[in-house]
């Protein structure tokens, strides 16, 4: 009988590895036969670890299990679906699942990860196939008419980058993957490297097709051990299948890649901050003009994506840019892969087409906060995201509607907090981030930050509290327009919507800082 049991590092953190383990020995202790697969997590956290069995009725999932289950499964006989108190029923009919519209991650949680025959029986490799048999002028189109946009955050249409780096003189171009996934809340790039880390392949091989980019760089962070150890492990099996190397599946076209890593500073996730750290060198952000698409990697043309944007392409290649473009809203075309968390009950990944409102997101998908509590405010979008209070909720999750009510959408992660937490504490964090990650390049993200925390604390004290009201306003301000990149140009957003949206919590009071 085939088990599969998840692998991903949050899986492993809620106790993935003895649950395996406990089953391997129990199995052998009752002369049972069993196949133990270790495949990515479908996202649904809250019932992780799930095991599933391939039983005679399909794939069926028990969660979420812990090691003291172990012996009472047996007992029921879940290897043949027996009925237990951690029965969910046929996977793809979880509801939370079932629900979803699964473009780019539709074979997350199916298959074995670095299989690259399970990829292939999925429906892998279907859009290089096709990419294969195309101009790379026809390649960039269809990545252009499918409206994808870059899902790191900055929402900048992926064909006309590609276009850019296409028509860009140089005898050598490079595909840099930025998969320095450093968000709040945010997981959607660790989870498909842990459970897909080919249809990466496939999507970066794609983007060095439409190019004529022939080397690949992963850059991730340390924190992400997993990942890169499944990511090198697949892209070895993709080099022994001839999948990378000087013959892409016995086309004339040569590509190969590898993973790169970083030592986990957050503004290395800024596209020219992360060249300077592959290069060797500080991670500090360049001045843009030039753009990384004419002088990136080395000084070379380079496509930087994010990872989602990357792994998006392979279905635009397989089914047409049309299929894809009918999902979504306005200029939002396609899904989005959202990441609920913080205090929510069921946290997890929600692939979708962009268009549900975020009280939908949160109240029903999410099924409101796990403390029971009523939420108060949402911040999407990551440490730099807004936070919105329950009068938006009917904000729709696209890139400008979340633009028109002083948001961003971000990398998609949803953080949820109950009427416990205290804003203005947040809007010092944010602060307070902003002047422990500042690369230290421009004065008012390096300045501004720490006098920004100050003056946080001098209304906690009472220190002529409306004053530094104006101030922090005022500071906000000349941070979103002198600061030279995102992080400090985009603090102002979860500082400035937590005095907007809830000014009841700046007025004098101690902050609990640890
Ligand atoms: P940006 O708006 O400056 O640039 C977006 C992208 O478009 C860049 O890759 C840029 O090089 C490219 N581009 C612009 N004009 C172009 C042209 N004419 N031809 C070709 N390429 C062109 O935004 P930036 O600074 O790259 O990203 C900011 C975003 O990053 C924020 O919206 C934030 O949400 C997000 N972010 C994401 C994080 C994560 O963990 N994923 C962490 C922190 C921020
Ligand atoms: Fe560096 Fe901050 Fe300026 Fe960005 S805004 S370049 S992180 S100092």
């Amino acid at each position: 009988v085939k088990i599969y049991i998840p692998l991903d590092s949050g899986s492993v953190a809620l106790g993935a590895d003895d649950v395996a383990k406990a089953i391997a020995a129990e199995a052998i202790k009752r002369g049972e036969d069993v196949q133990i697969v270790r495949n990515g997590s479908f996202g649904m956290y809250w019932l992780e670890p799930m095991v599933e069995v391939e039983a005679s009725r399909g794939r069926l999932a028990y969660g979420p299990v812990a090691v003291e289950d172990v012996d009472s499964l047996f007992d029921a006989g879940f290897l043949n679906g027996g009925d237990h108190k951690r029965f969910l029923g046929h996977t793809q009919d979880i509801p939370f699942l079932k629900a979803q519209t699964r473009l780019t991650f539709q074979r997350c949680g199916i298959i074995d990860p670095v299989s690259l025959d399970d990829y292939r029986a999925n429906d892998g490799l279907k859009g290089l196939e096709n990419a294969l048999g195309m101009t790379s002028e026809d390649i960039v189109k269809a990545v252009t008419d499918s409206g994808l946009r870059g899902r790191g955050g900055a929402g900048f249409p992926t064909g006309i980058k590609w276009n850019t780096v296409r028509q860009a003189p140089g005898d050598q171009k490079y595909i840099v993957c930025n998969a320095d996934e450093g968000d709040s809340g945010t997981f959607a790039d660790r989870m498909i490297m842990e459970g897909e880390p080919f249809v990466l392949i496939e999507g970066m091989i794609i983007a060095g097709l439409a190019t004529g980019a022939t080397k690949g760089y992963v850059y991730t962070r340390s924190e992400y051990p997993d990942a890169i150890r499944i990511m090198n492990e697949a892209i070895e099996v993709a080099r022994a299948n001839k999948l990378l190397g000087p013959k892409v599946l016995g086309s004339d076209y040569a590509f190969d890649m590898e993973v790169r890593m970083g030592a986990g500073a957050y503004v290395c996730g800024e596209e020219t901050s992360l060249l300077n750290s592959m290069e060797g060198k500080r991670g500090v952000v360049r001045a843009k003009p030039p753009l990384p698409a004419l002088e990136g990697f080395m000084g070379r043309p380079t496509v930087v994506n994010n990872v989602i944007s990357l792994c998006s392409v392979p279905v635009i290649l397989e089914k047409g840019a049309e299929y894809y473009r009918d999902f979504g809203m306005g200029r939002s075309r396609g899904t989005i892969p959202i990441q609920i968390a913080g205090n929510v009950k069921h946290g997890g990944l929600y692939e979708t087409a962009f268009g549900l409102t975020l009280g939908e997101i949160v109240d029903q998908i999410g099924g409101g906060t796990a403390s029971g509590r009523p939420v108060k405010a949402v911040q999407v979008g990551g440490p730099l995201g807004a936070y919105f209070p329950r009068e938006l909720f009917d904000t729709p999750f696209d890139y400008e509607a979340f633009a028109k009510a002083d948001g961003l959408i971000g990398h998609a992660g949803v953080v949820v907090f109950d009427d416990s937490v205290d804003m203005m504490k947040q809007a010092r964090f944010a602060m307070e981030f902003c002047a422990i990650e500042s690369c230290g390049k421009c004065t008012p993200c390096r300045i501004g930050s720490t006098r920004g925390t100050e003056v946080v604390d001098k209304i906690a004290r009472g220190e002529d509290p409306e004053m530094q009201k104006e101030l922090l306003t005022d500071l906000c301000e000349t941070m979103k327009f002198g600061s030279l990149c995102a992080l400090g140009g985009f603090t102002p957003y979860p500082v400035m919507s937590a005095l907007t949206h809830f000014p009841d919590d700046f007025k004098p009071h101690a902050l609990d800082i640890a």
